[in-house]
């Protein structure tokens, strides 16, 4: 079970190394990465968990966050229409974009961050994305608002990008051009 405790915290060069893409059909290791990443998201939005296990809540986990070079991550949140998505995405894409940009009007937070870092970060308002799933199909979808925010900050990780790398250093709340925010409550 993974604990904040085997979480990475920014400092350690696994964040900052790109993941290697992962081969089918997955080992047992790997499979059990997958399922123990997207239990730690589903733990960590569990008021009783949270209690019992000191957990912090996150939408999202890349597998380098838990010191593993394999190129997957998971998700698990709403979407804006109040739908669970929950999956772990594995040798991800972006295969388009929106000219549009979003970006979280109160900042971005990480489980590798223990500090609040102000300032928007930029990200493509819709994104049309492919990933394999565990079970070695292909997966195509479209998402928008948080979920393709979420996607992009994971994706981020797995080559070695963090949130705040994509803060404007001179002026972090600079107005972002094509840019409709993203409010969260
Ligand atoms: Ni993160």
């Amino acid at each position: 079970m993974i604990l904040m405790e085997h979480i990475i915290r920014e400092g350690h060069p696994v964040l900052r190394t790109r993941t290697e893409e992962v081969t089918f059909p997955l080992t047992k290791e790997d499979r059990k990465l997958a399922e123990e990443m997207l239990q730690y998201l589903i733990n960590s939005q569990d008021e009783e968990m949270v209690e019992k296990y000191n957990l912090r809540p996150g939408i999202g986990l890349a597998a380098n966050q838990v010191n593993s070079l394999k190129r997957m991550f998971a998700l698990h949140l709403e979407d804006d229409k109040g739908e669970q998505l929950s999956f772990v995405a594995i040798n991800p894409k972006i295969v388009s974009h929106s000219v549009e940009q979003t970006y979280i009007e109160s900042g971005e937070g990480c489980l590798s961050v223990d500090r609040v870092v102000p300032g928007y970060v930029p990200r493509y308002a819709r994104i049309t994305v492919k990933f394999m799933t565990v079970d070695g199909k292909e997966q195509k979808m479209r998402l928008k608002g948080l979920p393709a925010i979420a996607f992009q900050h994971e994706l981020d990780h797995l080559n070695g990008i963090m949130f705040f790398d994509r803060i404007n250093e001179q002026n972090p709340f600079a107005e972002i051009p094509d840019a409709t925010p993203f409010i969260r409550e």
